[in-house]
């Protein structure tokens, strides 16, 4: 089977120190890969590869049969925008504007009309339990709420892959493990390639595929 996403010896330098050493990577469409270990060890700087965030120091990464580092700018720019979803570790919502309208950005980015965008969005956010405060600013919003926004956002173009940094970092671990569970559910729902960072084992059993950062080394762990 072709791999939605792959990764082959990427390697990531801040300076002089290596985040991230050699990893391989791969990923099939509609399946779910957790990346678990500790703080530092590297997991966003992986993520930021996978996704086109970063340029790898060397290595590749094809995504879709389509090597990231030898698209032009503009071209990656609008791959991640059409294709990709990304649920930072910290939000990144856009404060002044409303739920709905930072949930529908990807759509109205594509062009779609603010009717369509803001209906889909709507559809979303409902799923996700917030569909009362469709109109309320993310500035005014509760840190679990504001996550449940940044993942409404990554999923609502129906990208092929969605990378999900942490994104239940600010809730207790109950809140968490519903959150998660209905991303994954909706991710599975519309056949999105899932690449989630976790330090919730219960949430890592759930995943297809179980991956461990030890600093900057990626192991894949294999059940027997
Ligand atoms: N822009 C940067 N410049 C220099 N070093 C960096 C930069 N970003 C991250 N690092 C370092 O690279 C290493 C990996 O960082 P990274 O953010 O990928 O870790 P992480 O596994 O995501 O950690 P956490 O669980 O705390 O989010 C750390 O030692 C960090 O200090
Ligand atoms: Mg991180």
């Amino acid at each position: 089977m072709d791999s939605i996403l792959r990764a082959e010896g990427v390697d990531l330098f801040y300076g002089t120190f290596q985040a991230v050493r050699s990893a391989d990577f791969a990923l099939e469409r509609g399946e779910v890969a957790a990346i678990m270990g500790s703080s530092g060890s590297g997991k966003s700087s992986l993520l930021y590869c996978l996704a086109g965030v970063l340029p790898p120091s060397s290595g590749q990464v094809v995504f879709d049969d389509i090597e990231l580092g030898a698209l032009p700018d503009g071209e990656l720019s609008a791959l991640r925008r059409e294709r990709l979803g990304f649920v930072f570790q910290y939000g990144e919502l856009l404060p002044e504007l409303t739920v709905q309208e930072n949930a529908a950005l990807p759509l109205r980015l594509a062009g779609i009309s603010k009717d369509h965008a803001d209906a889909v969005a709507a559809q979303v956010l409902g799923r996700l339990g917030l569909g009362d405060l469709l109109r309320r600013r993310t500035s005014k919003l509760s840190g679990g709420q504001s996550q449940r926004v940044a993942v409404a956002r990554a999923l609502v173009h129906r990208p092929d892959v969605v990378f999900a940094d942490e994104p239940t970092g600010a809730l207790d671990s109950a809140n968490a493990e519903t959150v998660l569970n209905e991303f994954l559910h909706l991710a599975r729902r519309q056949k999105t390639a899932v690449v989630i960072v976790t330090h919730a084992p219960e949430v890592a059993a759930k995943a297809d595929k179980q991956y461990t950062m030890s600093d900057g080394v990626l192991t894949q762990r294999v059940t027997v």
